[in-house]
């Protein structure tokens, strides 16, 4: 079953207002990230949403091909760049579960909040791994409710029924890393600021 906007377009609007949950641990994110940047790189960022990561990378690498599956999110980030005269970014309305393309297309791809949100992120994170380039490299960022909220399952489970609550995968750790690495990834470099919060983790295709 392809995944649904639904939920997405619903909540963009609120979503682009509304401001970043954690600033210093973004930031945190972003500067890392950016460490590995090159400004010939070619990125991919997948679950985009607004935009604002992509933006704010988009002077440090060459160009950011950036999907995402809502159109209204990518609408609000088109008028982001439009209004920012920003012109390395190409948005597409698509879901990371059927986009695809040619095997080493991309020097860098980015997966923020979303991993979490996929019906099956195996997959995804094999295909990225195909995307890739030899040398390059995934920097993701996932809330592995299956470590803390298990017992918040039924609530969810619920909530999804009745188009409240999007599609959430209760990911743990260990299973996220297992899955990077049977991909073929090497893990660079892991951070969590706390037990319960998103894990960053940035995993190497090693040429
Ligand atoms: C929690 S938001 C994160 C947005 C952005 N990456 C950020 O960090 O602010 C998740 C985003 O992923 C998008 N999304 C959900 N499922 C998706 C899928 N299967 N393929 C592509 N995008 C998806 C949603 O529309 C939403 O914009």
């Amino acid at each position: 079953m392809s995944p649904s906007p639904n939920f997405w377009n619903k909540v963009a609007d609120k979503y682009a207002a509304s401001p970043v949950a954690d600033e210093t641990a973004y930031q945190r994110k972003l500067e890392v990230t950016r460490g590995y940047f090159r400004p010939d790189m070619t990125v991919f960022e997948f679950g985009c949403g607004t935009g604002s990561t992509a933006i704010v990378h988009a002077p440090h690498v060459a160009h950011i091909h950036a999907i995402d599956i809502a159109p209204r999110m990518v609408d609000i980030a088109q008028g982001k760049v439009d209004a920012a005269g920003i012109k390395n970014i190409t948005f597409e309305v698509a879901a990371i579960d059927t986009f695809d393309a040619p095997e080493g297309s991309y020097d860098a791809v980015l997966g923020m909040s979303i991993l979490h949100l996929l019906d099956d992120s195996d997959a995804a994170i094999a295909k990225v791994y195909r995307m890739l380039k030899p040398g390059g490299v995934f920097a993701s960022s996932t809330v592995c409710l299956g470590e803390t909220l298990w017992w918040l399952w039924p609530v969810l489970k619920l909530g999804q029924l009745i188009g409240k609550v999007p599609l959430v995968k209760f990911l743990k750790v260990k299973r996220l890393e297992a899955s990077l690495i049977r991909a073929g990834f090497r893990i660079d470099h892991q951070w969590q600021q706390a037990r319960g919060k998103a894990v960053f983790i940035v995993a190497v295709k090693d040429g």
